[in-house]
């Protein structure tokens, strides 16, 4: 490709700032924003465009009920918890997971961090009034700090510098925990025994069993493998922060094409998808594989109006619409929208984000949600897609490694004085390991039990 063209098609991925872009943080010195991304633009890529290629032909076939995608992690990462042993705890739980549900779903499971950039918010007020202190909201840790103090919730545009670091040493510790034999599947399956092993979860023993078996047939028969060994493991955040995900905007040297090199996949979110808007403006530039967030009030005209701007080829692979109705609603909302794509024919794939429509505020104050809304929406997205003959093709979790009281119910019942004990997140409720492990368990045993 000639110089030209390149110089061209980076100047055009700059066109967002002609257009509207909701929740930018007002940045107070805008000579310092403007050397922090002159910085972040001199700096390496975090991932390489063939790798979100590669990303893209999976999640391709997970559309085609070839491959289940598993996306998992923090509402929003923090750089304080950037820590190995935390990252460690959220990809195992994530392995653990991946385990239950490729033996459910007897096909590959994409596995997606929701991690190595997660550190922006979009938030439904612009500021908090604490004893008549009236200072910005928490933006996330890549602008402001969560500390209620002015200096600490005053944005700060060098924190950008800080998310690019974190997020690189958060990916190399993905990157070696994956190939490093960690991720060996043998492991993995013995941590799920261990889980098995309290009573408390005693119901999922018979599918526990039955993956042990299948275990012991492939030791037997001597079947050996390198991806036994070592996984794929891919990291996808929200595009939120458009100065930052254009600064990590570059120019795939193979093809000429543009690529947000700031993760494999990046998604646009519910308050931010706006068909003339700046987010779906900028992504629509880039080749990644996409996700857009759609909520309940979502008509199906606007689907299709962003399979139009995000996917206008009808590329297999590249657009991901990632459903969060509401447990209450799922069943009556996502139909028209599932078939008016349907009909359209250009290729989805179909993911489920059991969490966001399912927020509540518990008695004493705590914003939480129930494990049983969560499986309930879940039941009700593949009931939806089982119905119209199209592929769930996989779930957006938002969960940690830790043992976290944040959402209520499960096995292990988390009550509502019960959240008191071990509420940790910055932002929303997430599902602790055991929760986490037990949905799998659960969703395995649907997926064993429906046709993809
Ligand atoms: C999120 O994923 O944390 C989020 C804000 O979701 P949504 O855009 O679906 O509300
Ligand atoms: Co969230």
């Amino acid at each position: 490709m000639h110089n030209n063209e390149t110089a061209a098609k980076l100047a055009d991925i700059a066109a967002w700032r002609q257009r509207e872009a909701h929740h930018q943080p007002a940045w107070p010195d805008t000579d310092r924003l403007a050397e922090d991304l002159a910085y972040l633009r001199s700096l390496p890529p975090l991932v390489f465009a063939g790798e979100a290629d590669k990303l893209k032909e999976e999640i391709a076939a997970a559309s085609r009920a070839e491959a289940f995608m598993l996306m998992g992690g923090d509402c929003a990462e923090s750089f304080a918890e950037s820590t190995a042993d935390r990252i460690r705890g959220k990809i195992r739980t994530i392995l653990q997971m991946a385990v239950a549900l490729t033996y459910g779903a007897s096909v590959p499971v994409v596995k997606i961090g929701r991690m190595a950039g997660q550190y922006a918010k979009p938030r439904s007020r612009q500021t908090e009034i604490r004893d008549g202190i009236e200072l910005p909201s928490y933006f996330g840790d890549m602008i402001n700090g969560h500390e209620f103090t002015e200096t600490a919730r005053t944005p700060d545009s060098r924190r950008l510098v800080e998310a690019y670091q974190r997020s690189a040493a958060t990916l190399n510790l993905v990157r070696a925990f994956t190939t490093g034999g960690f991720a060996d599947l043998s492991k993995v399956h013995e941590w799920n025994q261990g889980f098995m092993r309290n009573p408390a979860y005693s119901r999922y023993e018979a599918l526990a069993a039955e993956i042990d078996r299948a275990m012991r047939f492939m030791k037997a028969a001597k079947v050996s493998d390198e991806s036994f060994r070592t996984v794929d493991m891919y990291v996808a955040h929200e595009a939120l922060l458009l100065d930052y995900e254009e600064a990590l905007t570059r120019v795939d040297s193979r093809t000429g094409e543009l690529y947000d090199c700031s993760a494999h996949m990046l998604w646009i979110g519910e308050r931010t998808r706006q068909l003339g808007g700046a987010h779906v403006d900028l992504m629509s530039k880039v080749r990644n594989p996409i996700g857009v967030k759609l909520g309940p009030t979502t008509a199906p005209e606007d689907a299709i109006a962003l399979i139009d701007r995000l996917n206008p080829e009808g590329e297999e692979g590249r657009l991901t619409f990632i459903t969060r109705m509401g447990a209450e609603r799922i069943i009556a909302v996502l139909p028209p929208i599932v078939e008016a794509v349907k009909a359209d024919g250009r290729p989805v794939t179909w993911v489920t984000d059991p969490m966001h429509g399912n927020t509540i505020s518990a008695e004493n104050g705590y914003k939480t949600r129930k494990m049983s809304a969560i499986l309930k929406e879940i039941r009700g997205f593949f009931a939806v897609h089982e119905s119209l003959g199209t592929h769930p093709g996989g779930m957006h979790v938002e969960l940690t490694g830790d043992d976290v009281t944040e959402v209520l119910g499960g096995s292990e019942e988390i009550s509502v004085e019960g959240l008191a004990d071990r509420y940790e997140t910055l932002v929303d409720p997430r599902l602790n390991h055991q929760q986490s492990l037990e949905m799998a368990f659960l969703v395995a045993e649907a997926l064993r039990d429906i046709q993809l």
